[in-house]
């Protein structure tokens, strides 16, 4: 049995085709993936809606697990259509209002050479209700974050347009680093010395009411909620760049803030600079972000996303893919409902 108070966990989740008991475990403790890092994933959310819950851009997410799985050069046993109605069918299984949704493709049992010629690859969905990534307060006040010591993998080295289990590693590594030294969360540099992105974020920044962000040839995942931002933005009036970004513009700039889908939009206020390895601790050098505190093109961006993903703004509700036919089947199984922004 897997019990902690940390994980909120669901009733259920999917495993190769059936639906398995939360605190049930199924897997060999010689699963390739769990040795190797030989897993890709994806993370999406599910908001409630006016009809009830529904999956936030939910193809596109289920195109970057197919993406993803051919940079692993991976066979997947499913179509795309099967793990869509898949995740459908979990969120409704589990009555969740709201969902952070999590599969994973992943070689399982078989052998442990590097290649995993005889381990199989198998597929678990899971999904479970899960707040503001970085906290509701940080939503609401910005964070201080921490330039890291460490230089985001190269696109030179590994495709980072893929969501990999393996390079996780350094996300796992930095952003522990980064709370550890009492900040909210950390941003890596690039090799060439810019911005390139958070553990599990993008950045944006503003300057001069320009809204900016990095591109991938900057070694970064290219985000789905970042390219939503981006429509959002250009939709809502605001001139937007794709550019590179380095340290000086980031730390000039009128606002910032970070993207993703755990993390949301979520303002950036202060930020230390910890990028040079070289340098001790005291060296640190400490910076505001515009005023401080979360900046009005922020704010509003933050507002219109909010809307988006609660289907509140119908030029993006295509965006959405509704867990039930309609508002009253959803309120047999949930009760009744309404969806905040
Ligand atoms: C390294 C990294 N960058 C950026 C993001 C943001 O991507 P998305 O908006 O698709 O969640 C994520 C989250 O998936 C990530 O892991």
């Amino acid at each position: 049995m897997f019990e902690t108070t940390h994980f909120p966990g669901a009733k259920k989740y999917w495993y190769n085709g059936r639906l398995v008991d939360w605190n049930r475990a199924e897997l060999h403790v010689m699963t390739h993936a769990l040795h190797y890092g030989t897993s890709v994933f994806e993370g999406i959310r599910a908001y409630l809606t006016d009809r009830g819950p529904a999956v936030f851009r939910l193809s596109e997410h289920i195109d970057r697990l197919f993406h993803s799985a051919e940079v692993m050069r991976m066979e997947v046993p499913y179509s795309k259509k099967e793990i869509v109605d898949t995740v459908l069918e979990l969120m409704r299984v589990n009555e969740l209002k709201s969902a952070y949704i999590r599969p994973l493709l992943f070689y399982s049992y078989g052998n442990l050479g590097l290649v995993p010629h005889s381990a199989p690859v198998e597929l678990v969905i899971g999904c479970w209700e899960w707040g503001a990534y970085l906290g509701e307060e940080a939503k609401q006040k910005g964070v201080h974050v921490l330039l890291l010591p460490w230089r985001r993998f190269h696109r030179s080295q590994i495709d980072l347009s893929a969501k990999l289990g393996g390079v996780y590693v350094q996300s796992k590594i930095t952003a522990e680093f980064a709370r550890r030294q009492g900040f909210n969360e950390g941003i890596m540099l690039n090799l060439e010395g810019r911005i390139a992105e958070g553990p599990g974020e993008n950045i944006f920044i503003v300057k001069e009411g320009v809204v900016k962000t990095n591109p991938g040839s900057e070694s970064i995942l290219e985000g789905i909620t970042r390219s939503s931002v981006l429509e959002i933005a250009r939709d809502a009036g605001y001139p937007t760049e794709v550019g590179p970004i380095s340290v000086e513009e980031f730390i000039s700039a009128d606002e910032a803030f970070f993207t993703g889908t755990a993390a949301e939009i979520t303002p950036i206020t202060r930020v230390t600079d910890g990028s040079n390895p070289n340098t001790s601790r005291e060296d640190w050098k400490h910076y505001t972000i515009g005023d401080g505190v979360p900046g009005g093109i922020c704010r509003h961006l933050a507002t219109l996303y909010s809307k988006t993903v609660r289907g509140q703004l119908p030029q993006f509700e295509h965006w959405l893919s509704y867990v039930y036919r309609s508002r009253e089947e959803a309120q047999a199984v949930l009760g009744s409902f309404s969806a905040a922004s």
